[in-house]
């Protein structure tokens, strides 16, 4: 096979032309990425860097530009995103892990500091598995349990995993939370042992908002990960209904919220037995988790 060596920058910046033309600011970082791909590499690669490429691999680069110019976001062309510190595989049936939710990462490690505690988490509609995941690779004596609807999604988290060495702290747990009785079968599954910790970022936006999203969301992210019902809170009062019989006492739940719900999700928790302990903010200054406690 011929290589031909060839400055990124020269390589890209007629691609990166096209890309902004269409609106996408994130057009040289979206370039970069997607050769990175195209040549097979872990690490970013740079502007500034000479690099050898294939026909092969100048081929593949082209295609999955046009991809990108069809409107298909970054992540679901490699199916891979980065969050916390670990890149995420995704597939159809999980939501892309979106950077606010660190958020809930941040504060969990705030109120447990003590990395080597040995807890017991649920992740309540897992995903990729991104924050149980990052949970797990912070807290090594830990064990979280990830609970989706989702059988595709599970299995996602499963190799997510296996890629991040954590199967054998993990587990996974197929069932709706619409289903009046969930905590029930959860509590036979886990042997009657209740969770220290429960971590959410439930469906929030409300169902009439889902066709006003960016293309790239409505089109790309599963409806079941993003629709909230009619007033976005659905998730919030079937999980909330269920949810003190399954966290110890002095136990801690941690729920991301979507723009202006803390009032609403608030008082539907207080209604189910919890107390709200502290609301956090994401990067953009907007109430993002909010921590309640078992009353
Ligand atoms: C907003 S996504 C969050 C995914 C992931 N935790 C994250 O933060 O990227 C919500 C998740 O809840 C799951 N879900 C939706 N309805 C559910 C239900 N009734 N029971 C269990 N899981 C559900 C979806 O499949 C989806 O994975």
């Amino acid at each position: 096979m011929t290589y031909k060596n060839i400055d990124v920058y020269n390589l890209i910046k007629p691609e990166i032309l096209k890309l902004r033309k269409i609106g996408i600011d994130t057009a040289n970082l979206d370039c970069r990425l997607l050769l990175s791909e195209s040549l097979d590499r872990y690490e970013t690669i740079y502007n500034h860097q000479n690099i050898y490429i294939s026909e092969k691999e100048m081929k593949k680069f082209k295609n999955l530009i046009q991809q990108r110019l069809s409107g298909k976001p970054v992540s679901r062309i490699i199916n891979k995103r980065s969050f916390w510190k670990k890149e995420f595989e995704l597939n159809d049936a999980t939501l892309d892990p979106r950077s606010d939710s660190e958020t809930l990462i941040e504060t969990v490690i705030e109120c447990y500091p003590e990395k080597l505690e040995c807890l017991k988490i649920i992740d309540l509609g897992s995903g990729t598995g991104c924050l149980g995941l990052s949970l797990l690779g912070e807290y090594p004596c830990s064990k979280v349990s990830f609970f989706d609807t989702s059988k595709k999604s599970l299995e996602m988290v499963k190799t997510n995993a296996q890629n991040f060495d954590l199967l054998e702290r993990s587990k996974y747990i197929n069932l709706d939370w619409n289903f009046r009785d969930w905590h029930k079968k959860l509590l036979k599954i886990e042997n009657n042992m209740k969770y220290d910790i429960a971590i959410s970022n439930p469906p929030y936006i409300p169902t009439k908002d889902i066709k006003i999203l960016t293309k790239e969301v409505k089109k790309y992210d599963p409806f079941i990960a993003l629709n909230g019902g009619k007033d976005g809170l659905d998730s919030y009062r079937s999980i909330f209904f269920n949810l003190s019989n399954i966290i110890k006492s002095n136990g801690k739940v941690f729920f991301e919220i979507g723009k202006g719900q803390e009032n609403d999700v608030t008082k539907i928790a207080i209604k189910h037995g919890l107390f709200p302990k502290e609301y956090k903010k994401d990067l953009s200054g907007v109430t993002r988790v909010i921590i309640f406690g078992i009353k």
